[in-house]
């Protein structure tokens, strides 16, 4: 038998525990978290995101501020608001949803935010206090693999993980994350380059997918009792659906969980944790700001 693990049931836990401490900042008399998203472009993807951060922000009681530009805005302007969020005491942090139009350069554009408004955890200052173990944002997807790693109480110590994909938003940082001192896995990354794929995933413990490949991991591939992180979510066109699309996972999910012990489904695995763990993020730095 395998477990799924409820990513929208422990999301909804964890943004209860901040709707709390929320209502303890009020009742002390305090200034709510305050998050910014700034949205260029109309990817139809980053478009929903965006839009469920803003939801959850409301769920918990933070305010939020959505900026949206057009996909021809240019980078200066761009980096001019983004100076104007650093400067602007009413904001505790801010986020720059990616994949930005092509003329802009994302590298620039996260070096620009201030490191302690970052809520995304991409800032290198953030990145590198994460690799040595210094206490910062971490990017939000990982953090939320961690975390439902840790409410499932899924062993990792000394366990073999591989991570597909080495993206600095999931793959690299959730590899640093897994082989640091407390989780104590033994942590492959695996990219395009990789020789012999299939022999790697074979003999791994934990697998954490995070290739934007639809159904990629197959159940041959799978050791017996492996625990099975899914990351994927690509949008697949599905015509009589109402939103015309479903989402994929990485993972052949139905033949693949029946060989597993723990696995994260699509929807409803990593997604909900990656929304939650911006929240955390936020409001760490609306804590850190006093
Ligand atoms: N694009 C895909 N995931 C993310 C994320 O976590 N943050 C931002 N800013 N953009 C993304």
């Amino acid at each position: 038998m395998y477990t799924i693990i409820d990513g929208r049931k422990t999301a909804a836990e964890i943004r209860k525990e901040i709707a709390g401490e929320v209502l303890k900042l009020k009742n002390e008399g305090k200034k709510i978290p305050h998050l910014a998203a700034i949205l260029v472009g109309d990817d139809p993807s980053s478009q929903t995101y965006v839009a469920n951060k803003v939801k959850d922000c409301e769920e918990v009681g933070f305010h939020s501020t959505l900026i949206r530009y057009e996909k021809d805005t240019p980078e200066a302007v761009l980096l001019e608001k983004i100076a104007d969020l650093n400067n602007d005491s009413d904001i505790d942090g801010f986020i720059v949803q990616l994949p930005l139009p092509a003329h802009i350069s994302e590298n620039k554009v996260i070096e620009s935010i201030d490191p302690s408004k970052d809520a995304d955890g991409f800032h290198p200052v953030n990145l590198g206090r994460m690799v040595i173990g210094l206490p910062g944002f971490i990017p939000a997807t990982p953090f939320g693999i961690i975390e439902l790693i840790r409410r499932y109480q899924i062993e990792t110590s000394g366990k073999k993980c591989v991570v597909l994909g080495r993206s600095n938003i999931v793959g690299r940082p959730v590899s640093i994350l897994l082989s640091q001192k407390g989780m104590d896995a033994t942590v492959t990354v695996a990219h395009s380059r990789t020789k012999n794929l299939p022999d790697i995933i074979k003999e791994s413990d934990i697998v954490i997918a995070a290739l934007g490949s639809p159904g990629f991991v197959k159940a041959g591939m799978v050791k017996e009792g492996a625990v099975i992180i899914d990351v994927g979510t690509t949008r697949i066109p599905a015509p009589g659906t109402k939103s015309g699309f479903r989402l994929s996972g990485d993972v052949d999910f139905e033949n693949v969980a029946p060989r597993c012990s723990f696995i994260t489904p699509v929807p409803g695995g990593v997604g909900p944790m990656t929304r939650v763990s911006l929240l955390r993020n936020t409001l760490l730095a609306a804590k850190m700001k006093r």
